[in-house]
């Protein structure tokens, strides 16, 4: 049986390092794709050198060339650039839209029958441009955020109690960054809901710098962006995908009446599986829960609107 290959488009960053998550996991063959020349094929052989050692079977390649994507069964879409001196929001939201644009027209005519995973920020208004230069169905793009924000907030929540992260889960919804909302009401150690742990303090401020969890990062970084936790976030929405575990990770996906709303990306815990999105898992909110969710929503569709009335 043939591998699964993977495309992972941007050799900076978060794509080298979800490069080597796949390939190390021995999950698919990789092919690393940038703009600049000589930096995937670079990363891609370095990575190649490192099977032996780490004793694994996949063929890790970089290239400038789409035709390499051809016939992926995953696109990981990292390209972007990061946020300059002197550049809005909007002036870098023009250009990450450009880009994005760009490269999944290329990959997605070369590989007509796979999953988009959107990375890019700002991630719920690329993920708008990557459905519409894609023309998959919703199924087939999805955003990674949700999963780096709940690991952010099962971090932070798992040091407070000083207990393993692995007995510790957190549930986040909406849109990525600032509007973020956790739900904490669904975040459990053990099974027990950390509203019964912490006191509603603690919970607020964990709540808080979870929200500000990428900017903790940047303003320690000073010279770029958090990777190593988006690139293992990323990683597990592609092992969902290709192994087909029907996990039920939160994702962006384009809401198609679930949780009240429609045509827009926004995060909710998504059952992922070798279709990419297999459904919604939907739940029930409080009022207050709905109101914030509501909230983040209304920030994403703003994002959208003026992403919409940028000049193309
Ligand atoms: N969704 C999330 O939770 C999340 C988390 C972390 C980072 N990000 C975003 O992911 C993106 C990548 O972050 P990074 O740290 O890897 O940045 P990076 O600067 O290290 O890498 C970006 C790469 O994209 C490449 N690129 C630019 N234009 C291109 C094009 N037209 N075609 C192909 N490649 C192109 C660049 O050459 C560079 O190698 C950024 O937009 C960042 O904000 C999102």
């Amino acid at each position: 049986m043939a591998r699964n290959k993977v495309s992972v488009i941007g050799a900076g960053n978060v794509g080298a390092t979800t490069a080597q998550r796949i390939a190390e996991a021995g999950l698919a063959d990789v092919v690393l794709v940038d703009i600049v020349e000589g930096l995937p094929q670079g990363k891609g052989l370095d990575l190649a050198e490192a099977a032996p050692i780490v004793g694994h079977d996949a063929h890790v390649v970089g290239s400038n060339d789409y035709d390499d994507t051809a016939g992926s069964d995953i696109v990981v879409v990292t390209s972007g650039l990061a946020r300059q001196p002197g550049m809005s929001r909007d002036d870098l939201m023009a250009k990450n839209a450009g880009i994005v644009r760009s490269v999944v027209r290329e990959a997605a005519q070369r590989s007509p029958d796979s999953v988009l995973i959107v990375v890019t920020n700002p991630l719920d208004a690329m993920c708008h441009v990557a459905f519409d230069a894609s023309g998959f169905p919703r199924e087939r793009v999805l955003g990674m955020a949700g999963v780096l924000d709940s690991a952010r907030f099962r971090t932070f929540i798992a040091q407070e109690l000083g207990v393993s992260v692995v007995d510790t889960h957190a549930f986040v919804l909406g849109g990525h960054g600032d509007t973020m909302v956790p739900l904490s009401r669904y975040s459990t150690v053990a099974d027990v809901p950390i509203t019964e742990l912490l006191s509603p303090k603690r919970v607020r401020a964990l709540e808080e710098r979870t929200a500000n969890g990428g900017a903790e990062v940047v303003a320690l970084l000073k010279t770029g962006s958090a990777f190593y936790a988006p690139a293992a976030s990323t990683f597990e929405m592609v092992d969902a995908i290709l192994r087909d575990r029907q996990r039920v990770l939160p994702c962006a996906v384009l809401l198609q009446g679930e949780f009240g709303l429609r045509d827009l990306f926004v995060g909710v815990p998504a059952v992922l599986g070798r279709g990419g999105l297999e459904r919604v898992f939907e739940i029930e909110l409080t009022p207050d829960e709905r109101a914030a969710f509501e909230r983040s929503a209304a920030a994403v569709r703003d994002l959208v609107e003026r992403l919409a009335a940028l000049p193309a």
